[in-house]
């Protein structure tokens, strides 16, 4: 089935707000506390969200371009496009990671000019890893989360 990306708008960062992961990936899930300021995080241009959608129009992911798909204790002095997605929790699972990665890619390729993709994932969560291994990613870095000392990795490809 065909994706196509759009500009998140506010009845779908409600609706991904509503998300919910089931354990370990609750690790994701937006806090109900902070639904304001994640509302206003989503919508700000600066943090680049696009909402993925089916041929039908229904609402089966979101990614970011840039400064979203960063953590805090990472080395981002390489220049590159980061890359942030999150799909519906009742798509995960499914082996389709690769294919959403897939459209995530190419749409940054051609929005954005890039040399190097990065994507930086929590260490625990190896079905991510593996969506970006499979398409070519490499693991660059391992690093403790300023704060929080949770553990992630990046991972980079050539465009
Ligand atoms: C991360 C995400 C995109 C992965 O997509 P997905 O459709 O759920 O993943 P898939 O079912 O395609 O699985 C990907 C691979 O991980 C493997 N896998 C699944 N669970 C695993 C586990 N616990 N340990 C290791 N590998 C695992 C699968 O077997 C598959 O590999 P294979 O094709 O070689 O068999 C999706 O789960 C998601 O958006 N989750 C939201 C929260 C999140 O993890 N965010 C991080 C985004 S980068």
């Amino acid at each position: 089935m065909k994706l196509t990306f759009q500009t998140l708008h506010k009845d779908h960062a409600l609706a991904i707000l509503n998300w919910r992961y089931t354990p370990p990936y609750d690790f994701y899930n937006f806090n109900a506390d902070t639904v304001l300021e994640d509302l206003r995080y989503l919508l700000d241009p600066k943090n680049a969200f696009y909402v993925i959608l089916n041929s039908l129009g229904e609402l089966e992911g979101y990614c970011s371009f840039g400064a979203d798909g960063q953590v805090p204790g990472g080395d981002y002095r390489v220049e590159a496009l980061d890359l942030g997605m999150g799909i519906r929790p009742d798509l995960t699972g499914l082996r389709h990671g690769k294919y959403y990665a897939q459209g995530v890619i190419k749409y940054g390729a051609d929005r954005y000019e890039a040399q190097l993709f990065r994507v930086t994932i929590a260490q625990f969560n190896k079905r991510a890893q593996r969506v970006w291994q499979k398409l070519g990613f490499e693991q660059v870095e391992e690093f403790s989360k300023i704060s929080s000392r949770e553990k992630f990795v990046i991972m980079t490809r050539a465009v």
